[in-house]
């Protein structure tokens, strides 16, 4: 394995925080008493002058959807790309199974077993979904493409996540976004990952494709992983997430139990006050923008700008 076990312990930040400010740091001992298979402490990360993340954290159980959210620019992609060693943490402490890792590359967070599905998923679009599956991991009979085998774990593949499609042979490139989508995470689970990493995959999809990744996202944590999904629609995050994780500035501000939490919290750890944007289009709206329970609202997308 080429992980090391090298960690690096963030300085004590606390002095820097703004009065009144809380960070959040989830107990490693989760409620049901388990050992996260993932877990982030004190992550910081600089682009030149910009402080993306400076003290973040993170918890990921085996069999949970964790929901990363947070306003532009707060810190979520840059996160998912230090789990990832696309953009290694400056500093903090990964743990992986209650071990503590140090992933420096993205061949460090693979060997682990971890696997990321980026927003632009980097998808062949004139090549078919097969190819697409096993694009770098082909499987080979000697020196040949071994194609009816790869056809076999590619139908097998999309069968067992309930992914419907044409067929195998499809060229990506004729698709819905929804299917290119789920085709993106099948193809994430081909090295049996333990933690799926799946920024915005909703974005850019309709009511019915949506609906179809959500079902994908739930069986992927109904075969045991861990999901992390960052997602701005807080429909989407209603729908499939155990728990949302909140990002403000760089730094992990709440972290809730999505069953016991209102959409008004959610909100208010993201803009950062209790009088924000949202609330106040409410009260326009509504005449009372208070004590709306998370999971009976119609329209849950989030807020463009904070107050
Ligand atoms: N490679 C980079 N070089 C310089 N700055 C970067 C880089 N990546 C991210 N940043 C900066 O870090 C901050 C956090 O960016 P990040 O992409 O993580 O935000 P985000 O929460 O994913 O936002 P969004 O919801 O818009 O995708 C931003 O200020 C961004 O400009
Ligand atoms: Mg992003």
């Amino acid at each position: 394995m080429n992980v090391s076990d090298e960690v690096t312990v963030p300085p004590d930040r606390t002095d820097e925080r703004t009065p009144g400010e809380r960070v959040v740091e989830p107990s490693r001992a989760t409620e049901r008493g388990r050992e996260p298979v993932l877990s982030l402490r004190g992550i910081r990360k600089r682009f030149g002058a910009v402080e993306a993340l400076s003290d973040a954290s993170l918890d990921v159980n085996a069999g949970e959807v964790v929901a990363l959210v947070g306003d532009n620019g707060a810190g979520k992609s840059t996160m998912i790309k230090v789990i990832a060693g696309v953009n290694p943490a400056d500093a903090g402490e990964v743990r992986w199974q209650g071990r503590p890792v140090h992933i420096g590359k993205p061949g460090d967070a693979t060997t682990l077993g971890i696997a990321t599905v980026y927003q632009d998923l980097a998808l062949c679009d004139n090549l078919d979904v097969v190819a697409n599956l096993f694009l770098g991991n082909e499987i080979q009979h000697r020196t040949v493409l071994d194609e009816i085998a790869m056809e076999k774990a590619a139908s097998n593949l999309l069968q067992t996540l309930s992914v419907r499609i044409p067929s195998v042979r499809t060229p990506v490139a004729t698709l819905s976004g929804g299917q290119r989508q789920s085709v993106a995470i099948a193809r994430s689970l081909l090295g049996e990952p333990k933690v799926v990493l799946l920024d915005e995959p909703t974005a850019a999809l309709g009511v019915a494709q949506t609906a179809q990744v959500l079902d994908l996202i739930e069986r992927l944590r109904d075969r045991g992983l861990g999901v992390v999904l960052i997602s701005h629609n807080l429909a989407d995050v209603r729908a499939v997430a155990d728990r949302v994780a909140v990002l403000r500035l760089g730094r992990m501000v709440g972290d809730y139990a999505l069953s016991d939490t209102t959409q008004e919290q959610i909100v208010e750890a993201i803009t950062g006050a209790s009088d924000n944007v949202v609330v106040r289009r409410q009260e326009r709206q509504h005449g009372d923008g208070r004590s709306t329970p998370f999971d009976s609202r119609p329209d849950s997308a989030m807020p463009e700008e904070p107050s």
